[in-house]
């Protein structure tokens, strides 16, 4: 009997910018200060990407990270989705300005938008394709600049965002790892609670829409956290019982970055222990979609083939979901390292 085919990360790159805004320097800009932050967010640090590159520039970097990192020859790439919610134009896409700088020729690609839920649900798509056969090779890229839609102005919202980017390689596999399952979900309810008022069709750029501010993210903060930490940890509850897994067979929880405080509870409620739960929200900060796969860029020499890791991610939408994957390699078995 033929085996199944399934959907594996085998390898990941990153890039985040030099830059750094650090939260003295941000109590200089707007009241708020290092022991607010750190206490109520858990954030120390965010990289910043400046005014004159937007996020395919970090893709590139991503993507270029990782094909250094695997070898990988780009005229063997199938199809590269960029998951991103501040691409560097509306069009063309960031997917075809990184295949076109860095000489993907043999493959298309697109961009797909679900805010900070956009790893898990481009990751979903992509095992879905692996799985049907069709596809040998993709390329998995998040990349956000979320300084861009920042108001420095606002305490509410300007410690919690940073920028960054990742890009995970994606194969079949016959072996027992990779994508094991995955439940996703949006309501659109979110949209009250989280969202930018202008720069879509429905309200252009227009000097109203600058002079009001409307080109930044509106968060009500309280709202949003509540429905994080119950959706999240709700789902990835349902996702263990569906494989009849406990949390004694999972190795790794790596949650969304949006607050230390909504991790916490989430690993928590699944009863997880700070130990098998992956942080690294002090250094970038919420970088959206990219921050669960810099979670694993960060963390990939900790990684062994065949661990159990469940994904969790909760953004605007509202847009959540949770995944198990099988870590597919141990790095040292990879050609450069
Ligand atoms: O990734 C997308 C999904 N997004 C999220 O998951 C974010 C979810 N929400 C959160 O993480 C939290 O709600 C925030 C970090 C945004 C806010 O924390 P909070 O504990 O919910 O604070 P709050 O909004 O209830 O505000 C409490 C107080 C207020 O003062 P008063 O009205 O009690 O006097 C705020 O004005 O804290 C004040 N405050 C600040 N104080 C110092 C708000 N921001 C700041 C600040 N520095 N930066």
């Amino acid at each position: 009997m033929e085996k199944k085919i399934k959907a594996v990360i085998n390898g990941i790159g990153g890039y985040v910018p030099e830059a750094i805004l650090d939260n003295e320097e941000l109590s200089r800009m707007v009241d708020t200060s290092d022991e607010w932050i750190m206490s109520r967010i858990g954030i120390k640090t965010r990289h910043v990407l400046g005014e004159r590159r937007g996020s395919a520039y970090m893709g590139i970097k991503a993507v270029q990270d990782l094909i250094d990192k695997t070898s990988l020859d780009t005229k063997d790439v199938d199809l590269l989705i960029c998951c991103t919610t501040t691409p560097s134009f509306v069009f063309p896409s960031n997917a075809s300005l990184i295949c076109g700088a860095l000489g993907i020729t043999s493959a298309y690609g697109y961009d797909l938008a679900a805010a900070c839920s956009g790893f898990i649900f481009g990751l979903d798509t992509c095992a879905t394709m692996i799985e049907s056969g069709k596809y040998k090779k993709i390329i998995l890229v998040c990349s956000e600049k979320m300084t861009a839609i920042t108001n420095y102005e606002d305490r509410n919202t300007c410690p919690l965002f940073g920028d960054g980017a990742a890009a995970v390689l994606i194969e079949p596999t016959t072996e027992d790892l990779g994508v094991v399952d995955s439940i996703l979900r949006i309501d659109g309810l979110g949209k009250e609670n989280l969202h930018l008022k202008a720069g879509g069709s429905l309200h252009p750029a227009s000097i109203e829409t600058v002079t009001n501010k409307e080109h930044y993210i509106y968060q009500e903060g309280q709202a949003v956290f509540k429905r994080a930490v119950s959706d999240m940890s709700r789902v990835a509850e349902e996702i263990l019982v569906k494989n009849k897994m406990t949390s004694e067979d999972v190795t790794w929880l790596v949650p969304h970055q949006a607050n230390i405080r909504i991790i916490d509870a989430v690993a928590k409620r699944i009863n997880l222990s700070k130990e098998k739960t992956l942080v690294n929200i002090e250094h970038y900060g919420n970088t959206s979609a990219a921050s669960i796969p810099l979670c694993l860029w960060d963390y990939e020499s900790r990684l062994r083939k065949g661990d159990v890791i469940v994904l969790a991610a909760f953004g605007a939408g509202f847009a959540w979901g949770s995944m198990i994957i099988k870590w597919g390699y141990n790095i040292e078995d990879t050609k450069k390292n």
